[in-house]
């Protein structure tokens, strides 16, 4: 697998692109067919082959922080439910009752057990079925055979990672040295919002900074550069560098001690395929886009707090400034998104070019049709 580079070496590049006034490029254009983020029948594929083949990022550690903690999503259209054990491990179900279907929980909280609000049946944290009210009118229930259906699931660099179905292994393609999300983060809030337009061009929307100036002239541009990337591969997943100007006081460090947070760069980490990982100057956010229909996403945000962070006095000051910086910038892509999506009526394009700025966006949408035409 490829690795990522290391802090040093990540501002050094930085630093020669800063001094040749270049960025890192893709090998060639890519040309996407617009029916591609049209089609239903496309969606259907995507669902089927890639979202529920694949280990995805179902949402962070710290929205477990402990036994009983749970979250209740969709995940390629089927309701999931995720909680931590008494035993510390996550493990992930399908969100359904074995007798006659309920849901069982929804959105997120800490239970002792799961009681289905329909006839009482009643799960334990590890999906047991533990009780059944009227057992008698059961004659031959065999209740260990039904337990919540498990979905394979797997806790690594603080993600919780689920694969409904074979046949790519649950821990593919993380790199181990560095946990996306460090230990102890602690989840500062989370929400889900509906957004009119395809997936995709949500994702695309943060794997390159060719439209740094033009969309963000009063947000980001001022302290970042225009189209002053780096652009890492690992596995099908991405970091996208956004380096703040600010990056120039570590000219004087000697490189081995130049330290990196998030007031010197932005990195971006796209877990393929519908997950950003986000580093922002005083906290990490992840975002999941889940496809409702080739139109509509539900985008599941969390914002963490890295351990080191203070959210009190100075420190929540910081914090506020902060979250509206990345609010207003993040408005700015999301109005842009939803633009993409009106102008796809106009049936104007046959195909999208994606330039050599734009080389994440090749991988990320090559990647798909691969594993859609089972090339991988
Ligand atoms: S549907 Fe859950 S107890 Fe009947
Ligand atoms: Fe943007």
């Amino acid at each position: 697998m490829d690795r990522l580079l290391d802090n040093p070496s990540v501002v050094q590049r930085i630093f020669d692109h800063i001094d040749h006034k270049t960025t890192d490029m893709g090998e060639e254009c890519w040309r996407e067919p617009v029916a591609h983020y049209r089609s239903p029948e496309r969606l259907d594929l995507e669902r089927a082959l890639v979202l529920r083949r694949y280990p995805i990022p179902l949402c962070p550690s710290a929205a477990l922080p402990e036994a009983g903690s749970y979250v209740a999503r969709e995940a390629a259209g089927t309701p999931l439910l995720a909680v931590r054990g008494r035993d510390g491990v996550a493990r992930v179900f399908r969100n359904a009752c074995r007798h006659r279907g309920t849901q069982l929980a929804e959105g997120s909280g800490c239970a002792k057990a799961f009681v289905c609000r329909y006839h009482g049946w009643t799960y334990t944290l590890d999906g047991l079925l533990h009780h059944v009210p009227h057992e008698h009118g059961f004659p031959g229930l065999e209740k260990a055979l039904l337990g919540l259906v498990p979905v394979e699931a797997v806790e690594r660099g603080g993600l919780i990672f689920v694969t409904q179905e074979g046949p790519h292994a649950a821990d593919a393609e993380l790199d181990d040295r560095d946990p996306l999300i460090p230990p102890h983060a602690k989840l500062i809030e989370s929400h889900e919002q509906e957004t009119a337009a395809n997936w995709k061009i949500l994702v695309d929307s943060f794997l390159e900074g060719y439209h740094t100036r033009s969309t963000h002239r009063d947000t980001f541009y001022p302290v970042q550069y225009d189209n002053l990337n780096l652009v890492e591969t690992f596995g099908r997943n991405h970091r996208i560098t956004f380096p703040f100007r600010s990056i120039e006081k570590l000219r004087h460090v000697p490189p081995a001690e130049r330290s990196i947070d998030g007031r010197v760069l932005t990195y971006v980490y796209h877990l393929f395929p519908n997950v950003a990982v986000i580093t922002l100057p005083e906290h990490i956010r992840m975002l999941a886009f889940e496809p409702l229909t080739v139109d509509r996403t539900r985008v599941f945000g969390y914002t963490l707090s890295a351990p080191s962070r203070r959210h009190e006095g100075q420190g929540a000051v910081e914090f506020e400034r902060a979250s509206e910086f990345a609010e207003a910038g993040g408005k700015e892509d999301t109005a842009v998104s939803l633009a993409i999506q009106r102008g796809l009526a106009s049936g104007a394009n046959e195909c999208f070019v994606f330039g050599r700025f734009e080389g994440a966006l090749a991988h990320f949408h090559r990647s798909l049709q691969e594993l859609i035409d089972g090339l991988s």
